[in-house]
This record gives C-alpha cells, sequence and structure tokens, in this order.
C-alpha cells in the first residue's frame, strides 16, 4: 500500500540494505527502517550536532559528513552513524589561564602541526572555515576564531579528519571561553538581571507558572508571540 504513494528507495544503513521513502531526512529514514535513536540524535533541528553521519553516495569515492535530521537520503547512498567523536580535550580551568593566545598554544601544542590542509573545512557539516579559524588561533587573532566558529555544534567531524590529529572544535571552545570571560566587556543590563533573579524578584512568578497547566501555558506562550510579532 505504501508503495502506491510514496516512491521508496533504496538506502543502506551500516552496512544493511533498506527501502525507505524518497524525500525523508536520514534520521526519520532511520526510524523507519527500525532504528530506535539513543545516541546520535538530539534536538532534530540541526543544532546540537549529536547526529553527524559519513555517507557515500552511488558511483562517487568521496566520504561525505552531514547531520541526519538535515540531509536527505538518496538513492543507494551508504551511510553510517557517528554520535561520538573521541577527541583531545586538553583540562584546564578557566581561571588558571589567561587571554594571551600562548595559553591556548601551551594547552594544544598540536595546534602547531597544522598543515592548512582545509580537510576539516570539507568535513564540516556546518559549512564553517575550520582551517581559517585554526589560522586565526595560530595568528593570535582570538576575536576572529571566535567569529568563525561561533556556529560550531562540537559535532567532532573537523578532528576526525584532521591528518595533523588536531581537536579543532575543542580548541575554539577554550578560545571562545576565554574570549568570553576575559575580552568581552561586562554587559551592566545582564549583572543587573542576574542580581534579580538571587534576590528572587522573580520567584513567586515563576512558582505560578509552575502551577498553570498546558493549555493555559500554550496560549500564554501565544499570546506572547503575537504580542512580539506585532511590535516589531
Ligand atoms: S584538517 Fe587539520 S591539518 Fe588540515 S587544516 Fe584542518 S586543522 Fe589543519
Ligand atoms: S567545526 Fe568541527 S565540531 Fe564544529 S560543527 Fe564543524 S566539524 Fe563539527
Ligand atoms: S539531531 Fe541535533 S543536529 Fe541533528
Amino acid at each position: 500500500m505504501l508503495n502506491d504513494v510514496i516512491t521508496m528507495i533504496p538506502v543502506y544503513i551500516m552496512g544493511h540494505k533498506y527501502d525507505v521513502p524518497l524525500g525523508l531526512t536520514i534520521l526519520k529514514a532511520m526510524e523507519f527502517a527500525g532504528y530506535r535513536l539513543k545516541r546520535g540524535c538530539g534536538c532534530r533541528g540541526g543544532v546540537c550536532g549529536a547526529c553527524v553521519t559519513i555517507y557515500r553516495r552511488k558511483g562517487d569515492y568521496k566520504l561525505k559528513t552531514g547531520l541526519a535530521c538535515q540531509t536527505q537520503v538518496e538513492p543507494e547512498m551508504y551511510l553510517t552513524q557517528l554520535p561520538y567523536v573521541p577527541a583531545n580535550r586538553a583540562l584546564f580551568s578557566i581561571k588558571s589561564v589567561s587571554a594571551r593566545d600562548s595559553d591556548v598554544t601551551v594547552l594544544y601544542p598540536e595546534i602547531m602541526r597544522c598543515l592548512q590542509c582545509g580537510t576539516c573545512s570539507k568535513a564540516c557539516p556546518m559549512g564553517l572555515e575550520v582551517m581559517d579559524y585554526v589560522a586565526a588561533v595560530m595568528r593570535g587573532d582570538l576575536e576572529l576564531a571566535v567569529e568563525l566558529s561561533m556556529e560550531c555544534l562540537m559535532c567532532g567531524m573537523c578532528a576526525a579528519r584532521c591528518p595533523a590529529e588536531l581537536s579543532p572544535f575543542n580548541i575554539a571552545m577554550l578560545v571562545r571561553r576565554i574570549y568570553g570571560r576575559y575580552v568581552l566587556p561586562r554587559s551592566p543590563a545582564l549583572a543587573n538581571r542576574l542580581n534579580e533573579i538571587s534576590e528572587g524578584k522573580f520567584r513567586e512568578e515563576l512558582e505560578k507558572l509552575k502551577r498553570t497547566d498546558q493549555t493555559t501555558l500554550s496560549q500564554m506562550f501565544q499570546d506572547l508571540q503575537a504580542e512580539k510579532g506585532a511590535s516589531v
């Protein structure tokens, strides 16, 4: 019956052949094929990086990477998931590092082995210029490294493909933490709001929300969205 209305295509998931409906994302195709995803699935919206998948198209020798929740299956696609990439991660206390780029190279000396080959940028499912942010860190331009790596999902594919055995995403995370703590100007509005929270200004309102039923909460949310839309 399903075949009467939907075009089915063959795909190879972890080496097994399945027929799945054309148009599904890899994530949905895997679930259609019977996989119950405990790992390799999170937000389903392209922001958490949990669903990184390696695939090869029919007739193409190249291995591609993509987010399973964002990439559509294709006929004869071979795919496998890589929900976790073991990668070197330096242990540090943010209080014991400073805003100097030399602290990054002490914690990640292997960064100096970067070959500027661009493999990491090609592997990134977010299309980030990974090689460029690594180069920015090497030059000491932490601000550019933060800017270029801001949308990193921490999926680990750049580290999995790097021939020099770097973990670009973990290096970038360190840089963003250093930048956030030591370089970015403090926001007075944020400090005020944190004070208000710790002084309990919103406690009563939060308690009230916790007692509110689902339907009322949904309506309140919709009203808020409509209000925001009207004020734009
Ligand atoms: S893949 Fe590794 S060696 Fe190549 S540019 Fe990226 S970080 Fe450098
Ligand atoms: S930079 Fe690396 S860890 Fe971040 S999204 Fe791209 S491939 Fe994934
Ligand atoms: S499930 Fe979160 S990015 Fe795909």
